[in-house]
């Protein structure tokens, strides 16, 4: 008999501060930095993002969204029996140890389940449902909690106009359980670490001192350029591997960094928007938070339907890229 991974839960957490453009570009003015609604509306899509407090780490908002996920699901925290947590922000210094295991121990799990960070930046979660799906197939794990949580408000340079405007912080999850009904359809993964400087955090910390910049630093027009490209053939292959076309995909969850970026992707496959789950506007660029978090939005207001095809794309630093399909 086949076995397949399914979803069976999905679940999210914002943060409460939620920063809209205006009030960024009142914060930014104070500095001399000059930008504005219409700029980052007309450029990104974006209105609003959330930032967390301080004190608040991914594994903080990390857990929230596993506790939604694990209810839809309908299972007990102590049912997961392996964790993948997606993240560029960790809650320890070179994720040491794991926020997954973090997550572990704040969700109350004393099973000693397996737990691991997957550090793929904006694709982190492609890559851990991919991760997840391969260990279910193998009959290694059955209940596994994936889940992307970011505190990138962290990593932001409030100097740099062209970057701290488009991130912002919150936590997305899906439990991937064991099924004889299909599930995942198919995945792709790909990293090119050529282009490993077009987005990166150049820093190190060495003897206790950081060596260079704690801050992301981008190069936009190149990352959305390679973006636009790869993300095509990737969804390109994963209905290939699927035996599907395009037509049969009935919702596109995409990395939400860009609205242009994702009207590109959407024509190129030929969907129309009202295809497309979008956050963007409300979430900003949050990584491996993005797409389960617009994953959770979508099941929840009722879009996404069991049963229908959901194609997941991500793309971000190293430079990665992947996609997934999925019957929910
Ligand atoms: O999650 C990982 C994936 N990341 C992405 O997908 C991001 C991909 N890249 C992008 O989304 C876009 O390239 C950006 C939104 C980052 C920038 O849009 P753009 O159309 O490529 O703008 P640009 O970088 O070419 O900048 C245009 C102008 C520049 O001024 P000059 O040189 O033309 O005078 C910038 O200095 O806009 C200026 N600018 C701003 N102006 C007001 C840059 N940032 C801002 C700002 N407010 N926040």
């Amino acid at each position: 008999m086949t076995l397949y991974s399914k979803i069976i839960g999905t679940g999210s957490c914002l943060p409460a501060n939620r920063v809209t453009n205006q009030d960024l570009a009142r914060q930014l003015a104070e500095k001399g930095i000059e930008t504005s609604d219409e700029w980052i509306v007309s450029r990104s899509g974006i209105s609003a993002r959330y930032y967390a407090d301080p004190g608040t780490r991914s594994s903080d908002l990390a857990v929230e969204a596993a506790k939604n996920a694990l209810q839809m699901a309908g299972l007990l925290a102590n049912d997961i029996d392996l964790i993948i947590l997606a993240t560029s922000t960790p809650d320890h210094l070179g994720g040491f140890p794991s926020t997954a295991t973090v997550v572990q121990r704040k969700l109350g799990i004393t099973n000693e389940c397996a737990a691991v960070d997957v550090q793929a930046v904006c694709s982190g979660f492609i890559y851990a449902v991919s991760i997840a799906d391969s260990f279910i197939k193998s009959g290694a794990h059955k209940n596994v909690l994936v889940i992307g949580a970011e505190v990138f408000s962290r990593i932001l340079d409030f100097n740099d106009r062209g970057t701290c405007v488009l991130f912002g912080d919150g936590a997305g999850a899906a439990i991937l359980s064991a099924s004889q009904q299909p599930g995942i359809l198919a995945t792709k993964l790909h990293a090119d670490g050529r282009h490993s400087e077009i987005l990166y955090v150049s820093g190190n910390v060495s003897g206790g001192v950081l060596e260079g910049s704690a801050f992301l630093s981008m190069d936009g027009q190149a990352v959305f350029k390679l973006a636009v490209k790869v993300l095509d053939q990737v969804a390109h292959e994963v209905l290939e591997k699927a035996e599907l076309n395009a037509s049969q995909v009935d919702w596109l969850v995409p990395h939400q960094a860009n609205i242009r970026i994702m009207r590109g992707a959407a024509k190129k496959l030929g969907l129309p928007m009202d295809k497309v789950i979008v956050t963007v506007d409300e979430h900003g660029n949050t990584s491996a938070a993005s797409i389960p978090l617009a994953l959770d939005v979508g099941v929840r207001d009722g879009r996404i339907k069991p049963g229908q095809t959901v194609m997941m794309e991500g793309v971000g630093g190293g430079f990665t890229w992947g996609a997934i399909l999925a019957r929910m």
